[in-house]
Formats: C-alpha cells, structure tokens, sequence
C-alpha cells in the first residue's frame, strides 16, 4: 500500500499587522467585543506589494526547502484559493511560473475548505501511483474583497498561505481518511458578488462597483458548529481509530467559539487543539497549514501523532482528516 506522507511544510503572512485597536479607529467596533465573540486579537493584511501569488510562492518554497526538493521534482501543484489573483490563469500556473518546474497545475475552490479538499486530492494522486510528488498549497487574500465599513465581517479575515509537500510512502502515515461534504443551498450564506461571468446589475449601473464578501454570520456560525465536530468524529471512524487515539486537533480558525465546539466533540483538552486565530483571524484556505507549521516550529507535533485536520466555509463547505505525522519516504 503507497501513502502520502507530509515531507516539507512551510507559510507566509504579510508583514503588515491590523489590530483590533486599528479597527476600533475604522469601525463602531471594540477589541473586547471582537476577543469575545471570535478570539481574534490582529490579523495579517497584504500591502502593495503581496499577491496570492507571492504569498503562496513564499509558503512553497520554504515546504520545498524542508523536504529537500526542488520545484522541477514537484509532478502536481494543487493550490486551495477562493481569491486568485486572476481568473485566467488558475492561480497553481501563477505559483509555479513564480517556482519553476513543469508540474501539472490546478485549483480547488471550496474556500475555508479548500486545504482539506486540496489535500485529499494530492494525496489520492500519490496513493494511486500517479504522482510521486505533490505540493499542495492554501492561499487566501480575503482582506482584499472585505468591506472595510462593515463591521460584522471586516473584523474577522486575514491573508496568509501555508503548504505542504507529499512524497510517496511505504508506511501509513499523511491522510488516513478523508470526509467532504457540501450543502450547495448554503451557498447565499457566504459568498462573494459578482466576481464572476454573471455579472449583476449593480456592477453595470455602479461603475465604482466592488465585489465584497457577503455573510449571515449566524447561518454559518450555525452550520459550522453542527459539521465541525460530526465531520471530525466522522474522520476518526474512517481511519479505524477512537478519540483517544488523536494527539491533536488543528480545526480552520473562524471562531474559537466554533473550535471549542468541535474540541469538546472529540473529547480534547484544550492543550491538544491548536489555536492561532488571535494573530491571524480567519485565513481562509491558509488557516490549517498555518497552524500546522506553527504547531511543529512549537514541537507539539511528534513521528506518529494522529491529527484532525477540519474546517468549513463558503460553498456551504466542510472537508476533514486523520492525518498521521512523519516524513519517511518510500524506498521502492
Ligand atoms: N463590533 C461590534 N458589534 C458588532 C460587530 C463588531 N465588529 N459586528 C456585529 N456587531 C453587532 C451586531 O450588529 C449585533 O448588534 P444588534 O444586536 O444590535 O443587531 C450584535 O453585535 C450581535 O451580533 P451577532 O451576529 O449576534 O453576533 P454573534 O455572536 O453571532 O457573532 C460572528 C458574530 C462573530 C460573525 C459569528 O456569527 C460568527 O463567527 N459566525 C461565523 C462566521 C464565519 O466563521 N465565517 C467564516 C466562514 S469561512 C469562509 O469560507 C470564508
């Protein structure tokens, strides 16, 4: 049996930091109101000269870096985006014309989802024998479609990347088992206008026009609390293991109010859930690589540890796994 373990991982976060006390001067808003309701303290923005493109480049080459590889060893980039910095060309071709190499490229919308998805999908190419190699890649600059006078949703994104390397394996370790779920009749709760070929009515009689990220936060606050802890729960039973099994649990960072909940799903103390949204809020696509490289600079992350990746979003979305530690490589 051919697995995909995880050999190189690496993120990027834009230099600039956005506080809550920035906020308060741009918004009726105030840090104590935002710590409370969703544990986010600042997040990262892109200035000028960031892109989903660099961002995205600078997390893959540190993940090249740590595996020791280079981009030309690479056979498949998948990158996890709902905000590419154009629409033609997928925002994989962007990356790799910044990395170099010839791999195959290609995108995976499912937004907040989008690294669980892009993840299981690298990993079914390398089990299969079709690639030796994937990077995997999430990226998100949703700070740039944010509306930044409304307060209910400005308050919590920031932009960042995160990405990971798979490499064949003879030993079980990489994603053990994969749940994706979607409720495509959510998708009104969590969208962005326009960005697209149905081009509304407004961005014609408006030519100021601009496609902001739209929310029903209570919807999705919701609907995020309900497939969090079953799509996590759902993920340990398909890898064969108990709740006891896992080591840790590293979930999308929108809400720690979300995140307590699927914590308490799986029984885990909160010493065995990795948090950062107070320094980021919610990245998007990023928010699981992110945490996972944080998690193993902090070595919390050991050979052998099984963790649950999990995370919702737009679409409405929802995409988990069990995935095993360690980064030994196939010898065949
Ligand atoms: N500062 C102060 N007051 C605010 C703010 C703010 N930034 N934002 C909203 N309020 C007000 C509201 O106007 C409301 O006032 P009202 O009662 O006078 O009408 C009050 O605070 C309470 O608002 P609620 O919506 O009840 O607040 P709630 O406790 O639900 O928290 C939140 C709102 C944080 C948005 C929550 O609903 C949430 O986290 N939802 C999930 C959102 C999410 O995770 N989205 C990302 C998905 S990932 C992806 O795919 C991009």
């Amino acid at each position: 049996m051919r697995y995909a373990a995880i050999t190189g991982w690496g993120m990027a976060v834009p230099e600039r930091v956005l506080t809550n006390a920035d906020l308060e001067k741009m918004v009726e808003t105030s840090d104590d109101w935002i710590v409370s309701r969703t544990g986010i303290r600042e997040r990262r923005v892109v200035g000028p000269n960031d892109s989903t493109t660099s961002l995205g480049a600078a997390a893959a080459r540190q993940a090249l870096d740590r595996a020791g590889l280079t981009a030309d060893q690479i056979d498949l980039i998948v990158v996890a985006t709902c905000t590419p910095d154009q629409f033609l060309v997928s925002e994989a071709c962007l990356i790799q014309a910044e990395l170099g190499g010839n791999a195959g490229a290609l995108d995976v919308g499912a937004a907040c989802s989008g690294f669980v998805y892009a993840l299981s999908q690298g990993s079914v190419y390398v089990q299969a024998g079709q690639a030796e190699r994937v990077l995997v890649i999430g990226v998100d600059t949703l700070t740039r479609f944010v509306d930044w006078t409304d307060r209910s949703t400005c308050v919590l994104f920031g932009d960042g990347a995160g990405a990971v390397v798979l490499e064949a394996s003879d030993e079980p370790l990489g994603l053990l088992s994969t749940v994706l779920g979607a409720d495509g009749q959510g998708h009104k709760h969590l969208y962005i206008p326009g960005w697209g070929a149905l081009v509304p009515e407004s961005a014609e009689l408006f030519p100021e026009y601009r496609p902001y990220l739209q929310m029903n936060g209570k919807e999705v606050f919701r609907f995020a609390v309900r497939v969090m802890g079953d799509a996590a729960a759902e993920a340990v039973k398909r890898a064969g293991l108990t709740f006891s099994d896992i080591d840790l649990l590293i979930p999308h960072q929108a809400n720690s109010r979300i995140i307590d909940a699927a914590a308490a799903r799986l029984d885990l103390p909160r010493e065995n859930v990795v948090v950062n949204i107070d320094r980021y809020g919610n990245t998007s696509a990023a928010s699981i690589p992110i945490a996972l490289v944080e998690a193993e600079a902090a070595g919390r992350v050991n050979h052998g540890d099984n963790m649950v990746f999990v995370a919702f979003g737009g679409g409405l979305a929802w995409a988990a796994g069990v995935v095993r530690w360690g980064s030994a490589k196939s010898t065949s």
